[in-house]
This record gives C-alpha cells, structure tokens and sequence, in this order.
C-alpha cells in the first residue's frame, strides 16, 4: 500500500548539487580534518586518508545515492523504508532504525557546535575575546564561554548565553526546514555555499600571505609542507587508519542518512553517477585544499610545528576556538578575518545540520501524513530538549558520548548495513544498475569490484578493530569516549547520555512499527511505486 506524505524535488542540477555539497561540506572540514591531520602523523595521515577515500568514500557515496534514489521510487526518504524497499523482510525496517538515531544524534549536538561559531563570529565582530592573546588565555575563554568553571577567571558571559545561541541556531535549521527540499534547502545553499567559498578563499590567501614571526621563525609553508609531503612513517600505526577512515565518513557525510535522504528527491532518469563523484570532489578539494591551508599553517606560523602539532593534540576545538582567535588579534584586519573565519564555519555548518534532520522529517511526512511545518518546530523542540543537555553537561562527557556513539561507531554500522543490503542483498549486478540509471558518465569497473568486495572487507576490519579497541573499552568505562580516564563523578552523566540515545532508539522502533501498521505494509510483498513530480533539470 502507499503512503501518504511529502511529494517533494530539487529544483536544478546545480540546486542538487550545491545542497549534495553543502550536506558534505561542514564543520569536519575546516575544524575536525586539520586537527586530525596534524594529531595523526602528517603525510603518514594523508596517504590512509587517500586510501579511504578511493576504498570507502568514494564506493559508499554511490551506494548511498542509489539506495536513496531506489528509496524515492517508494517515497521512502528515510532508511527503514530504503531497506525495506530493496530486502522484502521483515526485519530491514528495524535495521534501519540506525539511519534515524544518527542523524538525529549527530545533528543536536552538531548544532550545538554551529551555535559557538555563530557566538565566536559575534564575539568576532564586537572584539569581545580581544585581551586574551595567549593560547592558555583563548581556551579559557572558551571554556568560560561554553559554562565550564575555568579555575581564576570570573566567568565572561552569562551562563544563559551558550543557550541564547543554541536557541538562535536551532531555530534557523528548523526553519530552513520548514521550507522544505526546493524552497529551504535548495535556497540555502545556492546562498550559503558561494559565501562559504569566497570567505575560505579569503582566508587561505591571508594565512598563505602571514610573515613568519619573530622569535618563532616557521612560516605557513611549513604548516602545508608537515601535512602534504609524504611520509611512511607512521603507516604501521592502526590508530592513524582507523582515524583517517572516521574522517571519511565523518567528512563526506556517509553513513548519516543524509545523503541518501537527498538522493531520495530524485527521478529514475536523474544522474547518480557524476552526480555523486562531483559531490566527493567538492567536498575533498574543499577539505584538503581549503581546510588544510587554513588552521594549521596559522598555528604553524604564531607557534611553530611542534607549537601546532600540541596544539592539535589537546582539546577538539582548540585550534579553531582558540588558536585562531590569538592569531586573529596580532595580525591587521583581525576584526573582520575573525568574523569571516567563524561565519565560514558557520555556513559550512548549517548547510550540512539541516541535512541531518532531513531523513526524519521525511518518515514523519511519508508515515503519517504530517504537515512539513507541524514535524520542522516539533523536532525543533525535540532537539533543543536533548539540546540543552548538551549545553548543561558538556564538561562531564554527554556530548563526548553521542559523538562516539553516534559520529564515529554508528556511522560505520549505517554504512555496513547499507552495503549488505544494496550491494549483496539487492545483488551487485542491480546495484551497478541502479548507479548506472540515467548516469551521465560510466564508472570505472573496478569500482564494481571494489563495492562488493573491498568495502564491505574494510568496513568490517574498521568496526572489528574499534569495537575492540574503543568501543568495548567505552563501554564498560575503562576510558571516556574522548579518550581520557573515567572518574566517579561522570559515570552518572556518561550513564544518562547513553540512556538518552537509548530511549531515541526504542521511540524511533516504536513508531517504525506504528508506522507499518498504520500504512498496512506487507514486508514480503514491499512497496507500491509512486511517481515523483518534478525532476532535477
Ligand atoms: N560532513 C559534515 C561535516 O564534515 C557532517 O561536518
């Protein structure tokens, strides 16, 4: 039987592709990509992260657009439709309740960090951090900023504002969202991916321009030259593997729903091929030239190498909430440099938050019939609630927590599902033909081989090793999900953010099988093709 719900389509090619973009293109890139590179060895980092990139990347991104486009013949714009359209039992739409907690969980507190760039770029504009032009001086701040009792300093905002700006965020994603795919999305990257280029391009020329400092002596080609030149070193360390793969996925969004939710809005006759390598590439070029030539030659110029590579050891966002900013007040123009920086952050980041809730919204619409608006302020709300204890207990490990959970081990797990079920279960033949439907160019045949072998085999190798490694480890408190040692007093919030992430679960299984119920779905017999209006031009 089918369902009721959303009839929803790209407006253009470029819309399509700019929003593909704009969902891969985030906070990973400039943020996490640099801080990863320069904690990991360099040029050892770089060759697994090329690796990952051709094994997994690359392979998965097709699989995620045509399990998604496969989807959208159904109207299946969420996973546990998306698998229950290709493998005809019953147990595929409760597999697929992973690819629902994902991305919600990755998105609330994805959003909560987009909400410190849009407070670093206020804070930017009205020169509030200038005074503290220490590294030591910076992170304070920071953490004075994000509520954490910094030992010395009176706090410097009101305890309200990191949730004044979360609030502020929330309500701008949920917003775009309300618009729905052509008329919110669509828009927002055709607006926000030119400004985040033209802002990344600022701001590679400016750092690539910095003279080197006195009594430092290292300039920004060092900083490009520690990342990029070759280096074996490191290649028999599987940390630095296990790390460039999390980057992949993390980066190119696979594995978070997102993309196949896109891909969902798209006819049969649309191209998936180039589509999707066009997609890959955007992001990389963006990642590896952009992103790499921003932070780290910065911090290598004011702090010299091994000064950038402790830097990149220490917190997460250091680099980019405290590094940048001490740059930022010795160098002229710091004022508008620095608003550019957290606003390119910030566009980078909302165009890739409202993708993550775009599978949700989806299976609220197609299973039952809601208004886009009605499901947009209610997951609104949803989210500020899990939201805020993000913001309460961010010291204590809660986000630490969804971020392994869900950003690292369940992207993984999505994607692993995803290749048994198109690649194996659907068959590689159909699989290939899936991709190749409307496909403006050819993929390589190599790749066929690499789909159905290579990635499920390095997929497993990555989820065997951290389970082992992380997770089980994790799991049972013998070090935090940050990596750090567990101490009495966080097991009770480690305890309450894995609670939370259970209870989103069996709620997301609880209303799948509403949801069948109420369409009358016979899992043997599968769904009943709709046809879509609208196609990508
Ligand atoms: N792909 C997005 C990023 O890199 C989630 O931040």
């Amino acid at each position: 039987m089918a369902s009721s719900g959303s009839n929803e389509a790209w407006g253009s090619r470029i819309g399509l592709i700019l929003a593909m973009a704009g969902n891969a293109v985030g906070l990973g890139n400039f943020l996490r990509f640099p801080r990863q590179a320069a904690a990991n060895g360099g040029g050892s980092y770089m060759i697994t992260y090329f690796i990952a990139l051709l094994l997994l990347g690359i392979p998965l991104m097709w699989i995620e657009w045509g399990i998604g486009r496969n989807g959208g013949k159904y109207r299946k714009g969420h996973l546990p439709g998306m698998l229950a359209a290709i493998w005809k039992h019953p147990a595929a739409k409760y597999l697929g309740v992973v690819g629902m907690i994902v991305p919600l969980c990755v998105m609330i507190y994805y959003t909560y960090i987009e909400s410190w760039t849009a407070a670093f770029a206020w804070f930017s504009l009205t020169q509030d951090y200038w005074g503290h032009t220490t590294q030591e001086g910076m992170i304070g701040y920071l953490r004075s900023f994000q509520g954490v009792p910094v030992e010395g300093m009176t706090p410097v905002h009101s305890s309200y504002t990191p949730y004044a700006f979360f609030a502020g965020t929330l309500a701008l994603n949920i917003w775009v969202l309300s618009k729905g795919i052509s008329g919110g999305i669509e828009k927002l990257a055709k607006i926000g991916m030119p400004i985040l280029f033209f802002l990344a391009i600022i701001l590679a020329v400016v750092v690539l321009t910095l003279p080197s400092q006195p009594g430092i002596g290292t300039t920004p080609w060092q900083g490009l030259e520690f990342i990029y030149n070759p280096d074996f070193s490191r290649l028999d360390e599987p940390s630095v593997w296990l790390a460039s793969a999390g980057q992949i996925f993390f980066t190119l969004s696979v594995g978070m729903g997102s993309l196949a939710a896109y891909a969902s809005y798209l006819k049969k006759t649309d191209d998936i091929a180039l589509s999707g390598i066009a997609t890959a590439s955007t992001n990389e070029a963006v990642e590896v030239v952009l992103g790499g030539t921003i932070a780290i030659p910065a911090a290598v110029t004011f702090f010299g190498v091994a000064g950038a590579m402790a830097i990149a050891q220490g917190g997460s966002f250091d680099l980019g909430f405290a590094t940048m900013p001490v740059v930022f007040q010795q160098i002229p123009g710091g004022q508008f440099l620095g608003v550019a920086w957290f606003s390119l952050l910030f566009f980078a980041g909302v165009t890739s938050s409202v993708a993550m809730l775009t599978p949700i919204v989806a299976f609220f619409r197609e299973e039952f019939g809601f208004k886009r608006e009605h499901v947009a302020w209610t997951l609104g709300a949803v989210c500020f609630a899990f939201g805020m204890m993000h913001v309460h207990w961010l010291q204590h490990g809660f986000l630490d927590e969804w971020d392994y959970w869900a950003g690292t081990f369940g992207l993984v797990l999505v994607a692993v599902l995803e290749v048994i079920v198109f690649v194996w279960i659907f068959k590689p033949e159909k699989a290939w033909a899936a991709i190749h439907e409307g496909a403006d160019i050819t993929i390589w045949p190599v790749f066929k081989f690499i789909m159905t072998y290579v990635t499920p085999v390095y997929l497993l190798i990555i989820l065997g090793w951290w389970g082992w490694t992380d997770a089980i480890p994790i799991l049972l408190n013998e070090k935090t999900a940050g990596g750090g040692v567990v101490t009495p007093e966080a097991v009770p919030y480690i305890t309450l953010s894995r609670a939370a992430i259970l209870f989103i679960a069996v709620t997301f299984l609880v209303l799948i099988r509403a949801a069948w119920k109420r369409n009358k779905y016979d899992d043997r017999q599968g769904f009943v093709e709709v046809p879509q209006t609208g196609e990508a031009a």
